[in-house]
Parts: C-alpha cells; structure tokens; sequence
C-alpha cells in the first residue's frame, strides 16, 4: 500500500483512506442500524485485512474515524483487532458512547477528529487513518482536501437499505487493488467485488 502522506507548504501531512461497502445500484450501506446483506465472510476478512495492516510502521496507530451509531455496532473484534485505535463523532457526546479501552476521544465534529489526529501525526504516532463511515461521515470526508483512497466493495446484489454511501465526483477514478489480487467474491448467491478508488485533488490544505 502507498504511504498515506501528503505534503502542504513543503511540510508532510497525513491524509486518510475511506472504507465502505455498498448494494452497487441504490448505494445502500445500513439498513435497520446494521448491514443491509447477511454476513460476508470474505468482506469482512478484507475490511479487518485493509483497515488494520500497518502502512509505514507497526509501532505507530492506525486510527478509525466512526460517526457515532457505527461505532454503536462495532464488535469487540472490530474495536480490537491489529490494536487499531478509534475517535468517535457526536455532536451530542451522548453519555451512552460505548467506552474502550482503544478509544482515544469524542470529536464534536469532522475537523475536531482530524485536529486531534493533526496534533497526534505532529508527535510522529501516526501511521494511517481510515474513515469508517456512517453515511454523514462518508459524505464530509470525500470532499476533504485530504481524502486519499475509497476502498469500496461493489455488493451486486440488492438489499433493502436506509442509509447510503455518497456518490463520488469526477475528482475520482478507479485504480487497482493494492490490497488483494482476487478482488471478486461470491457467497451464498451474493457477489460482491472489491474495488479501490484514488482522489486526483490535489491537498491544498492540512488538517
Ligand atoms: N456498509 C458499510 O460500509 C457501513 C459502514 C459504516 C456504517 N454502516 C451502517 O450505516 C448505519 C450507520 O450509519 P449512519 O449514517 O446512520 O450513522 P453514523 O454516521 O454512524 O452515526 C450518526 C451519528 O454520528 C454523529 N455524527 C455524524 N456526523 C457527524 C459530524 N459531521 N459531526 C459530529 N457528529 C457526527 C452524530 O451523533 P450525535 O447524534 O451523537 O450527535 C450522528 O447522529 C448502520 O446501519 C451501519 O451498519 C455501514
């Protein structure tokens, strides 16, 4: 995988990754407060592959970006696995914010969480940052100077859905898979293909 740094002014800066899937024809990522398909083995095991592998140094964090309900549905094994650490979004701070122990804070908003990550990358801590959605998240940090790659799986399949991934502008294209070679699955009927898509903005800003 690339290095996840960007320069402004001459001064390098971390950008970050997006990961998300979706019904590829009405966009859907949620439905009920869960996934709208029944559990995809393979789907899971590359999002806990991609989101978890260290880019630059394994004694340095990967930080997850959550809005406040995916973080709700986020399992042990997400909030823990490859020692990931995590900011949560809440204007509200709701009181009832699952603590753990891998929670580094609750941002008030979107820039909130990329200062407090700014602050942590100035220290060198960083390694990488993913985005991990929901909806509001997704839609605010596509259009951040920052955004570097979507990795977006393609579930070919439709499914009842109440929450949606954005659509991703001009500024998008699609490149290859750095992650795996064997980018397209079927399980129970349902074929889902993971596909990877590079933002062509340039930074003109850091967070
Ligand atoms: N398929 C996928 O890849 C994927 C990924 C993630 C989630 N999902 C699904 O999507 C659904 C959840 O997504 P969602 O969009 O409904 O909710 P969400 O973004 O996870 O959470 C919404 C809450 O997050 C906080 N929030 C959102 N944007 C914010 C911002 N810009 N600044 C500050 N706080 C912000 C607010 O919390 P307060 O109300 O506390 O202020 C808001 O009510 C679930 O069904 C989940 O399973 C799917």
């Amino acid at each position: 995988m690339e290095q996840n740094v960007s320069t402004t002014n001459g001064l390098p800066v971390i950008t970050f990754d997006m990961m998300a899937a979706m019904c590829h024809n009405n966009r859907g990522i949620g439905y009920q407060g869960d996934l709208p398909w029944p559990k995809l083995k393979a789907d899971f095991e590359y999002y806990l592959k991609t989101t978890s592998t260290h880019k630059k140094d394994s004694s340095l964090m990967i930080i997850h970006v959550h809005g406040r309900k995916s973080w709700a549905g986020c399992t042990e094994l997400q909030a823990s696995y490859g020692g990931v650490y995590h900011i949560v979004c809440s204007q509200s701070r709701d009181p009832s914010i699952k603590t753990h122990p891998n929670l580094l804070t609750v941002a008030g908003s979107v820039p909130e969480a990329l200062e407090h990550i700014a602050e942590l990358d100035r220290k060198g801590k960083v390694d990488s940052v993913w985005i991990m959605g929901g909806a509001g998240i997704y839609q605010e940090c596509l259009s951040h100077p920052l955004c570097g790659r979507v990795y977006l799986t393609h579930v070919y399949k439709d499914f009842p859905s109440d929450t949606f991934f954005p659509h991703l502008d001009d500024n998008f294209r699609e490149v290859k898979n750095d992650v795996i070679s064997d980018t397209y699955h079927e399980e129970n009927g349902i074929s889902f293909e993971f596909k990877v898509y590079q933002n062509l903005r340039k930074c003109k800003t850091s967070i």
